[in-house]
């Protein structure tokens, strides 16, 4: 908990700029020679604006203004502001996956915080892994940091149709392919859903973690669901300026904010907002570089707690922007402040309960009350079973409640490139009752556990009017996405897990009430498996995919780097 305001003396930036000898008087020098003076820096709180924008990173396209507006807040409370670019992480466009990268995001900005004269840090991304990695970052450099979320795209428009990024494009896609519609109508569609610069609208991955963040008390109260091209954006991207020079003062840091109670305030408001499955990896990952242990019993637990309020797609109708007019993150916290801990301190310096004072609904549509939710309870479920002896991941508020109780016959794709080439042919031995399996999609695996999980719906299946199926594997789903699909089965099959053993034909029950997952097969049936399985080849001899291959975590403790998620010494640098 912070108590007495910090002096000059104390800042971390003066260990460079007063440094012994002529190691102070050197840094001034390189100072000005960006053409600042003395009057710009000198005792200043120096705080670093880490930027994940690249012109690879569309839904960031508005961030050279955003840092404008945060630079403009930041000279205005005192402080000296200094940009840091960091990995973009950019969703569209990374592969094999951007996953792969998230932890790369984290180690670069932990080090980029560490390595430089810097007091403070405003954490500026939102695209699906940046939020979760900058929070990584600022978790283990420990040093004062206000996340600025991106902000959602505006709402998608074709026609007389409202559509979200993500959900509307998949259906759109799947009427495509069923012959609904034409080519030239669904790149219509496509188009016509990412209307502008910001992040996917509906309650994704992106929009999942910013309000998450904002739950865990790491941005301004309700950043998250301002608009990214809104003009109350650029004005919370400012205040977001002026309050980090105030937090440096303060030293109130990461750690007194993120606790054990402020996680599971944001594991409830998981469940409350129907959050995407990528969440439970990603707050696991965030938990433990704050030194707290969260599971995926944690998970299974809030899940029972509270219903889903927030009617968003892919669960419900709305998008993000409509969130935001209906009352914001606080409103919706306001909903469930009975299962939250209010006391919880926030980056404003006030508590949870003090940031929801004067929360309204304004649209009891968008944000449901308790006795009208958008399904009862249980968005997420956790389960187990001998498919999945560490544990998998339905989200059951995007499912087809007649496949939550199911038993089916196995039709096992061995990888992607298996799926792809054998999806859509006609003499494939699938109904609609079969259950889909994808090997080799995990962390390892794929490698970098891809958004492969919503695995499409054979062809013949579509044209019959199917929807949804069955579809299990060790990869990750977008938050966009839907359908009765059983992610993150732990652990993968590349490391031996029994999803390498599942054989088509076998049975498989799925049993969401009773949160189960087991393959029907018996033990001896297995063991014989067992003894003739084959560990795949690894997929890198060298570089960055050598060394995440060696030290991802499985998905049950947040696929971050062992040497990473441990606490350990890791000292400030020597400055010469
Ligand atoms: Fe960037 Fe969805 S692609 S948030």
């Amino acid at each position: 908990m912070a108590s007495k305001r910090k002096t000059v003396g104390e800042l971390r930036s003066q260990r460079w700029f007063s440094g012994p000898g002529a190691v102070g008087p050197h840094k001034h020098r390189r100072i000005k020679q960006g053409g600042y003076s003395l009057e710009d820096f000198k005792d200043k709180p120096v705080i670093a604006i880490l930027s994940t924008w690249s012109d690879f990173q569309t839904c960031h396209a508005h961030f050279p203004q955003r840092i404008e507006d945060i630079k403009r807040g930041i000279w205005q409370a005192g402080g000296f502001p200094a940009v840091i670019p960091v990995q973009s992480v950019s969703e569209s466009f990374l592969r094999p996956t951007s996953m792969l990268y998230r932890n790369l995001l984290a180690m670069e900005a932990e080090e980029a915080i560490r390595a430089h004269p810097v007091d403070g840090a405003v954490l500026l991304g939102g695209c699906d892994k940046t939020g979760p990695g900058l929070v990584m970052a600022a978790a283990s450099a420990n040093v004062p940091a206000i996340f600025v979320p991106a902000g959602a795209m505006l709402k998608g428009r074709w026609r007389q149709h409202t559509l979200g990024t993500g959900s509307s494009t998949w259906a759109a896609e799947a009427d495509y392919r069923a012959g609904k519609i034409d080519q030239r109508e669904w790149m219509q569609m496509s188009e016509a859903s990412a209307r502008s610069t910001g992040t996917c609208n509906t309650m994704g991955t992106a929009s999942t973690m910013a309000l998450l963040i904002d739950v865990l008390g790491l941005s301004l109260p309700s950043a998250s669901t301002i608009p990214a091209v809104d003009a109350e954006h650029g004005r919370m991207a400012s205040d977001a300026g002026r309050r980090i020079v105030e937090m440096v003062w303060e030293d109130l840091k990461p750690s007194d904010i993120v606790t054990p109670a402020a996680l599971k305030n944001a594991v409830v408001a998981d469940m409350a907002i129907s959050g995407s499955t990528n969440s439970l990896i990603h707050l696991i990952a965030m938990a433990r570089r704050f030194g707290h242990e969260l599971s995926l019993d944690s998970f299974a637990a809030a899940s029972e707690l509270v219903p889903v309020i927030c009617n968003l797609m892919p669960a419900g109708q709305y998008l993000m922007e409509d969130l935001h007019f209906a009352g914001g993150l606080m409103a919706v916290l306001d909903v469930i402040r009975a299962r939250l801990d209010l006391s919880c301190r926030t980056v404003n310096g006030r508590t949870l309960g003090e940031n929801m004072e004067g929360a309204r609904v304004f649209d009891a549509d968008v944000i449901r009350g308790l006795d009208n939710p958008v399904y009862a309870s249980g968005a997420l479920v956790v389960l187990e079973g001998s498919l999945a002896p560490r544990g998998a991941v339905l989200k059951r508020s995007a499912a087809d409640p007649k496949l939550l109780d199911h038993v089916g016959s196995a039709v096992v794709f061995r990888d992607h490139h298996d799926l792809i080439a054998r999806i859509d042919d006609p003499d494939l031995q699938a109904t609609a009752d079969s259950v889909l399996v994808l090997q080799e999609a995990g962390p390892i695996g794929a490698p970098g556990m891809p958004e492969w999980g919503m695995l499409p719906i054979p062809k013949k299946l579509l044209e019959a009017g199917v929807r949804d199926m069955v579809r299990i594997s060790d990869a990750r789903m977008s938050g966009t996405s839907y359908g009765t699909c059983v992610l993150h089965v732990c652990p993968e099959s590349h490391v031996g897990g029994p999803l390498a053993l599942v054989r088509d034909g076998d049975l498989i029950r799925l049993d969401a009430a009773a949160r189960r997952l087991d393959l029907l097969v018996d033990d001896a049936e297995m063991a014989a498996r067992r003894r003739v399985w084959t560990a795949p080849p690894a997929h890198y001899e060298r570089g960055y995919g050598a060394m995440f291959s060696a030290h991802v975590l499985q998905a049950d403790e947040g696929c971050d780097f062992d040497y990473l998620a441990r606490p350990g010494v890791n000292p400030e640098p020597e400055i010469h």
